[in-house]
């Protein structure tokens, strides 16, 4: 079964834009990737749009569908009526570069922000050592794609331009947490996600979490532990001290 689906499009660049309309052929078990391919393929060769795997794994074709931070290729047409106007507008917290494109690099300049893991000294390749239960706690968020749609949803930055400087985001204060979490990793990070990374910026809305496509409890897991830990730490040093060195 197909149909006639009608979709409003941005198009537009770095010095602005606007809506386009269309009316396209929709059929059974297509995703809305499908359909920005098929108005590529016939009636605006030139919309740009970021994907490459076309199963919700590469982080690629993020972007805001119907003013929700989505996955274009894992965002069903079935999950819509077939009278709807479909909206597909690019990350609104990053740069448009064209029509569906941003330019996501706050994110990589926020990646390389975050020391890498840190083993104690003295410990050498091959010697490191730890229990299971740790490497499942970071396997839960080991699992992002880096699509970005947390960073896109989370409002301390999406409606606020000068935030970006000193707020990590979700994605990489979770990054944060898991070294945190490590039990080789001996950097001080409580210190640096509340002081160079902004964690106090986040008041647990969990719309982050929401918007997940890989389902992470970004927010209970990650961020929450983490304030706790930070909180530990600023009211009373001989706790934090004492969590550091024994807690795992
Ligand atoms: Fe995407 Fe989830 Fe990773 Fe955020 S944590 S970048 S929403 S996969
Ligand atoms: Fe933002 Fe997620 Fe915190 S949306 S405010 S980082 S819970
Ligand atoms: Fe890879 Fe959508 S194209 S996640």
């Amino acid at each position: 079964m197909s149909y006639q689906g009608k979709f409003r499009v941005w198009r537009g660049d770095v010095d602005g834009g606007d809506f386009e309309d269309f009316t396209v052929e929709v059929n059974e078990g297509e995703v809305v990737l499908d359909i920005i391919h098929r108005l590529q393929a016939t009636q605006a060769p030139d919309l740009a749009v970021r994907w490459n795997c076309k199963a919700g794994k590469c982080g690629s074709c993020s972007a805001e569908i119907n003013g929700r931070p989505r996955l274009l290729c894992m965002t069903r047409m079935s999950t819509f009526t077939e009278d709807e106007t479909i909206t597909v507008t690019p990350l609104r917290a990053f740069p448009v570069m064209r029509d569906l494109v941003t330019d996501v690099s706050y994110n990589y300049t926020k990646a390389r922000e975050v020391p890498a893991f840190t083993p104690p000294e003295g410990v050498g390749l091959g010697e490191y050592r730890m229990h299971q239960v740790d490497v499942e706690r970071s396997q839960e968020f080991r699992k992002c794609i880096e699509c970005f749609l947390c960073q896109d949803t989370c409002h301390v930055v999406r409606d606020h331009e000068d935030n970006k400087e000193s707020f990590a985001g979700p994605r990489f204060l979770m990054r944060i947490a898991e070294l945190e979490m490590h039990p080789l990793d001996a950097g001080d990070r409580t210190t640096a996600a509340q002081e160079e990374h902004g964690l106090g910026y986040c008041n647990i809305t969990k719309c982050c979490t929401d918007v997940c496509p890989e389902g992470i409890k970004i927010t209970d897991n990650a961020l929450i532990p983490m304030k706790e830990r930070v909180a530990g730490q600023k009211y009373d040093p001989l706790v934090w001290l004492g969590n550091k060195l024994f807690r795992r």
